[in-house]
């Protein structure tokens, strides 16, 4: 629904009362759909409008509520509650449906000749010197129809083959923006055909794919293969975690009843249905589209978006232009193929010809083996590609590749090359099996490959691709962002000699680097610099660095929480592990082995030893609450009086003390303070902060 300002503010007033009494409010029969539209309003925020007002976790206070008064009342369950999406559990089939309309596809132009030549056409038709037409994206996804009945959705239907798709209405509920119901009725309209595109967006891609590849699967080639791919999972629970959201952008087919006097006009333009739409709920592209007149100004919007393709959320192939007015549409009508009311302007291709010359295998910092395919260097969306990680055996399979083959490569904006296939129809009979390899490359030990796992592996941990696979992840933006390191000096200091394993970038004599190559007096001390910056980085930084299998970012800030020093993850059981959030069977298993190994806890030693942070740091409170912490100051304050940081103090319910001693929590330190600072660095426990700090853990 559209909701203006005043409608806005009152939704979220209600809604922060509710938050607040949840208690002593409940939900009856009289409030109950009120409650429903609340819910309603905050997804609108949320999926359509991308600007949430409440933080995910009280809409799901919310929701529970809802959920819970339905368990006891469920013949109060309407079929547009805001629980209704889920719950649909396993999908038996996909049951084909006829579309209302035909889902025909559009004209493709590649230039602005064809785009001028259209034009023309138009104008032709239509007698309109300057046609208005819209520009919108040309969303990269799979389409989809929807059907709205009597304001409630009845069906979603992939496009099929056009004239039937199939009906995958439960995983189109998943998509969050898709409104349940919708006031088509106070248009007059009984039946309503609406079409789009699916999307995963290039994060939720991106993050996707990651977990594949942990899985020891192979990736997807694009988030169009994912979206699709998604739309048939028959498990509605796994739809719903792969995030995936929806564009609306066009009508095919309006029913409505008899005129009545009250009812509402529909709107005779594109732009003004798109809105009309987007104001009962639904994500329609209003804000990216622009109308214009005439085809020098549709030129110079495809231009700038061509310009923006990068720095969108999601992917487009190019831009659709259509004629804006309905009545024209009608007149320009269709061919057998597509309307001549439209016409998509495609981008620059994302995908290119290649040949597979040849196959390499390295070995990753966990002993992995993956091949990766070297390829006739081919530009592809900007970049030059010349070679593409080619995941596992079975993914060679799989893809059934061979050396010598065309294949045709694809780069989705930001997201890694990968090979969408082999054109074997073109095969000349000389191509060569890719041969797996039996012994590391490496370190020429026999590789293993576990009954279950698809990724080959070399289980010597010192073999040398691995540890230097190993320090390259322990110096890097994620892990402990030893910024002047990169991979590149990495491999170079690694092959003189100068680094040999993680400690020994401790232990290095950066100044022996003076008067070679590239390395001035300023470099080597940034590089010293960058290396003695590192050794402060938190806990869970160095959890992550150490690159235990299966640990990612996530899990190394849970594992942190878990413990004050790093050590005492050798008193850790699997199953304590498996107590922890995130942390599962494989997980568990990975952390206990590298904890029970004692090479690796020699390392650690000697890292400790070196001065690196292997302690949890004290945490400051943030919300202003001190209650049950002591606190003393010492010299002069610069912002606020003694006596008023005192008070302060006081107010949030700390407590103050008159001398340094072990129940002291925090030192207070302003200029020149003395002996109560040097007293207090030499007791463990007691945080010293300065009077900017203490003011940042003050409310307000
Ligand atoms: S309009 C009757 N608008 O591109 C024409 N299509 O190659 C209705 N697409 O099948 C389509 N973004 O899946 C339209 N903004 C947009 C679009 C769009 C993507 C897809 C759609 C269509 C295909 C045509």
């Amino acid at each position: 629904m559209m909701y203006t300002a005043e409608q806005a503010k009152i939704l979220q007033h209600e809604t922060l009362n509710w938050l607040q009494e949840s208690g002593s409010n409940f939900i009856t029969t009289a409030n109950l759909e009120a409650f429903r539209n609340l819910l309603r309003f905050h997804e609108y925020r949320y999926y359509v409008m991308n600007d949430p007002l409440i933080a995910d976790e009280e809409y799901d206070r919310l929701y529970t509520l809802l959920v819970n008064f339905e368990k006891t009342h469920p013949e109060s369950i309407s079929k547009d509650s805001p629980t209704q999406r889920v719950g649909a559990g396993m999908i038996k089939d996909f049951p084909k449906v006829q579309h209302l309309v035909p889902m025909l596809s559009l004209e493709n132009s590649y230039n602005a000749d064809d785009l001028y030549d259209w034009d023309r056409k138009v104008r032709e038709r239509s007698g309109k010197e300057l046609p208005e037409y819209t520009v919108e994206p040309k969303f990269d996804g799979a389409s989809i129809s929807l059907r709205y009945e009597n304001d409630l959705l009845q069906l979603g239907l992939t496009r099929g083959d056009g004239e039937t798709g199939d009906d995958i209405t439960p995983n189109i509920k998943q998509i969050r923006s898709v409104p349940l119901s919708a006031p088509f009725s106070d248009y007059g309209i009984q039946q309503i055909e609406i079409r789009g595109e699916v999307l995963m967006n290039k994060n939720n891609f991106r993050l996707y794919n990651e977990s594949l590849m942990e899985e020891g699967l192979p990736p997807l080639a694009n988030p169009r293969n994912a979206s699709a791919g998604s739309l048939r999972i028959k498990d509605t629970a796994v739809v719903a975690r792969r995030n995936l959201e929806a564009f609306l952008y066009h009508v095919s087919y309006i029913q409505t009843a008899n005129q009545q006097s009250n009812q509402l006009p529909i709107p005779q333009t594109h732009s003004g249905i798109l809105q009309l739409l987007w104001n009962m709920g639904f994500r329609t592209p209003v804000q990216e589209m622009k109308v214009v007149k005439g085809i020098d100004a549709v030129q110079e919007v495809i231009e700038d978006y061509e310009k923006k393709r990068d720095q969108l959320p999601y992917e487009i192939d190019g831009m659709v232009i259509k004629v804006n007015e309905l009545p024209l549409q009608d007149q320009l009508g269709m061919t057998a193929h597509h309307p001549r009311w439209a016409i998509a302007f495609k981008f620059k291709a994302r995908q290119a010809s290649s040949r597979l010359l040849d196959v390499q295998f390295q070995v990753g910092r966990t002993g992995a083996i993956t091949p990766v395919a070297k390829i006739q260097p081919v530009q592809v969306g900007g970049v030059t590609v010349s070679s593409i990680s080619i995941h596992n055996e079975a993914y060679i399979g799989e893809k059934n590749l061979m050396i010598g083959d065309q294949i045709l490569i694809e780069r989705s904006g930001d997201v890694i090359p990968q090979i969408v296939k082999s054109m074997t129809e073109v095969r000349t009979g000389d191509e060569k099996a890719i041969q797996f390899p039996t012994h590391c490359p490496a370190c020429g030990d026999i590789l293993y490959k576990p009954e279950n796992e698809s990724v080959w592996r070399c289980i010597n941990i010192n073999c040398p691709a691995q540890v230097l696979e190993r320090i390259i992840h322990f110096v890097s933006k994620d892990a402990m962002d030893i910024r002047s390191f990169g991979e590149a000096n990495v491999r170079k200091f690694h092959e003189m000699k100068l680094i040999t394993d993680i400690p020994s970038i401790y232990q290095f004599e950066v100044n022996q680097l003076l008067g070679r190559e590239g390395f001035g007096a300023k470099s080597v001390e940034n590089l010293k610099q960058a290396i003695e910056n590192s050794k402060d980085q938190p806990l869970h930084r160095l959890i992550y660095a150490l690159g235990i299998r299966y640990v990612g970012v996530t899990t190394a800030k849970t594992l942190a929480q878990q413990v004050d020093d790093i050590f005492a993850f050798q008193h850790f059981s699997e199953e304590e592990l498996q107590q922890m959030e995130d942390v599962g069977d494989k997980v568990s298993k990975s952390i206990y082995a590298f904890f029970h190994n004692p090479d690796n806890i020699t390392m650690l030693e000697q890292l400790a030893g070196a001065g690196l942070q292997t302690k949890k740091p004290l945490m400051l409170p943030v919300d202003g609450n001190l209650a049950g912490q002591t606190f003393l100051f010492t010299g002069t304050l610069s912002k606020l009086k003694r006596t008023e940081a005192e008070e302060r103090v006081e107010r949030n319910g700390g407590k103050l003390l008159s001398g340094v001693s072990s129940k002291l929590n925090y030192l207070v330190a302003g200029l020149d303070a003395g002996s109560k600072l040097e007293k207090a660095k030499k007791i463990p426990g007691i945080i010293i902060i300065d009077e900017e700090e203490f003011l940042k853990i003050l409310p307000g």
